[in-house]
């Protein structure tokens, strides 16, 4: 029986979304891991310190969830810190391919380790952290699809 689970992703910023997920998977697991990636093929806009902040700030009030960073391949992470089950979040069928493969590559690598997949909420399903950038330079509102920490944020980089 698995009791601890990742959540790994860029989190460029962390979303009303993810945070969805991340309240399923908390009420599933008795801790989670959200596991901020420092490197990857991605050039955030937000600095590693300030995803990882954000996630820490939006995640408080989840008694049993833990922000981390990690480096290099999730997989190794995982096994690291001695947990087989990744979570993550399925919006539309869009995501399915990259999702499908991304899980079957790390199962290659890693038959031990389990990739679980969530639902948002239909609410969230069109979300997605570069939308919400984009809205926020272009100087939209964005308070309906990230918390307020993240907003002010975005706020703050996209000030001229
Ligand atoms: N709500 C809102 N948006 C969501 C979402 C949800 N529930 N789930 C995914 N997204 C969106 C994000 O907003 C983001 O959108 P964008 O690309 O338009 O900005 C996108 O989907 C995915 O971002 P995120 O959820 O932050 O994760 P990711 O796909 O960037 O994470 C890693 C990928 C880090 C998990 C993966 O690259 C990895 O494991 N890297 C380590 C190296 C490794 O092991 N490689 C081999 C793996 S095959």
């Amino acid at each position: 029986m698995h009791r601890k689970a990742l959540y790994p992703g860029t989190f460029d910023p962390i979303t009303l979304g993810h945070v969805d997920v991340i309240e399923r998977a908390a009420r599933i697991f008795e801790r989670l891991v959200v596991a901020v990636a420092e490197t990857t093929l991605k050039e955030p806009l937000f600095s590693l310190e300030e995803r990882v902040a954000l996630a820490r700030e939006v995640t408080a009030g989840f008694g049993n969830v833990e922000v981390d960073t990690f480096r290099g391949l999730l997989v190794d992470y995982a096994r690291a810190r001695g947990i087989h089950v990744l979570v993550r979040g399925i919006r539309a069928f869009s995501d399915f391919e990259f999702e499908f493969q991304m899980a079957l590559t790390n199962r290659k690598m890693a038959p031990d380790v389990e990739t679980l997949f969530l639902m948002p909420k239909e609410d969230y399903s069109y979300l997605s952290s570069s939308t919400v950038r984009e809205v926020a330079e272009l100087g939209g509102d964005t308070s309906s699809f990230v918390p307020p920490p993240v907003q002010a944020a975005l706020e703050r980089k996209y000030r001229r």
